[in-house]
């Protein structure tokens, strides 16, 4: 049976007609919202790169972080960017670091909305990379210890879900195990299960300044090629106690995101970085696309891939268009 019995424009005649065959939709609790967090009172500065993105001390945080729950949206996840680097990161474990204040202040004075912490070194290192560096190599083991210590800062500060970003084998299991003996055995994990080598954490790092200050992060980021050794990253993590997966960046890794979500039952979340961001909102500025219109669609690219949760710098924006 095909044309003229079937004609598939029937159903596209109307706005009404087409709001009732839509079969995807988004909602502000879907979203996820990152924000950077800086020492400092009253500081605001925007982010070169991410144009409408700031850099906020812990008492404007808060102020931005009830704005956020006003709009419904779930959860915000923190970045740190302390004053102070070293070559373990050790501000980022610092029971009174930036991110450990930060949380605390938003815990006491929002309710309704979801603190999630990103758990990572690099913001922290003076050489940028996600993990303990000898001789020009990242460390593996070494580095479980600094995850281990962060989660638990984290969540002795208050925090309601730790993310791990770093991609060390292993550490789903070392915060796990961490969280459990701290007395946080409630406390869920996010993690960032395929995390790609992408060039599209560009303006992220300009945001954060954690570039990498020699070499790359292809030896613990995944090659942007492989889809299956992802498949491997995902069901190593659920093993270890992950309780939502994500898959990072999005729009670039679609594939990724449609294949977890038909193999595993955990939700599954994805991550919309700082350069899809910026390309939107280049384009936009140049007059090539219409910024909403972008948003929403590769916003409801990624829902209709299959993520349940979207991390993205367009919560604000695209809560308020949905209303
Ligand atoms: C690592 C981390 C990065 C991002 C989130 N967590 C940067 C990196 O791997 O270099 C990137 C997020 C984005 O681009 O929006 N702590």
């Amino acid at each position: 049976m095909s044309f003229p019995i079937q004609r598939l424009r029937r159903l596209r005649q109307h706005e009404v007609f087409r709001r009732m065959v839509r079969e995807t939709s988004l909602a502000p609790s879907d979203f996820i919202y990152p924000l950077f967090v800086v020492e400092g009172r009253d500081r605001r500065e925007e982010i070169a790169s991410m144009p409408g993105q700031f850099r906020l001390s812990v008492d404007l945080l808060v102020k931005e972080a009830s704005e956020v729950a006003a709009l419904g949206i779930s959860a915000i996840i923190l970045f740190g960017i302390p004053d102070r680097k070293d070559d373990r990161g050790s501000s980022g474990f610092d029971a009174n670091g930036i991110v450990q204040r930060a949380v605390k202040a938003v815990k006491d004075q929002v309710s309704g909305l979801m603190v999630v912490t990103d758990v990572c070194i690099d913001e922290y290192t003076d050489h940028g990379h996600c993990g303990i560096v000898k001789d020009g190599r990242i460390l593996n083991d070494e580095t479980l210890d600094c995850l281990r210590a962060m989660a638990r800062t984290h969540a002795q500060a208050g925090a309601d879900m730790v993310a791990p970003s770093d991609m060390m084998d292993g550490r789903v299991a070392a915060i796990r195990a961490e969280l459990d003996q701290a007395g946080f055995p409630e406390l869920p994990i996010m993690a960032y299960a395929a995390k790609f080598a992408s060039c599209f954490y560009a303006p992220f790092r300009d945001a954060a300044f954690s570039s990498p200050q020699f070499g790359d992060r292809q030896s613990y980021q995944m090659d942007p090629a492989n889809f299956r050794e992802a498949l491997r990253e995902i069901a190593l993590d659920v093993e270890e106690g992950a309780d939502i997966i994500m898959v990072k960046p999005a729009l670039p890794y679609l594939d990724i995101i449609a294949a977890a979500r038909g193999r595993i039952l955990l939700p599954v979340a994805a991550y919309q970085v700082s350069g899809e961001y910026s390309m939107i909102k280049a384009a936009a500025a140049a007059g090539w696309l219409d910024e909403s219109r972008a948003m929403m669609e590769s916003l409801l690219s990624i829902k209709r891939a299959g993520a349940d949760l979207i991390l993205t710098y367009f919560a604000k924006d695209a809560a308020r268009l949905l209303g």
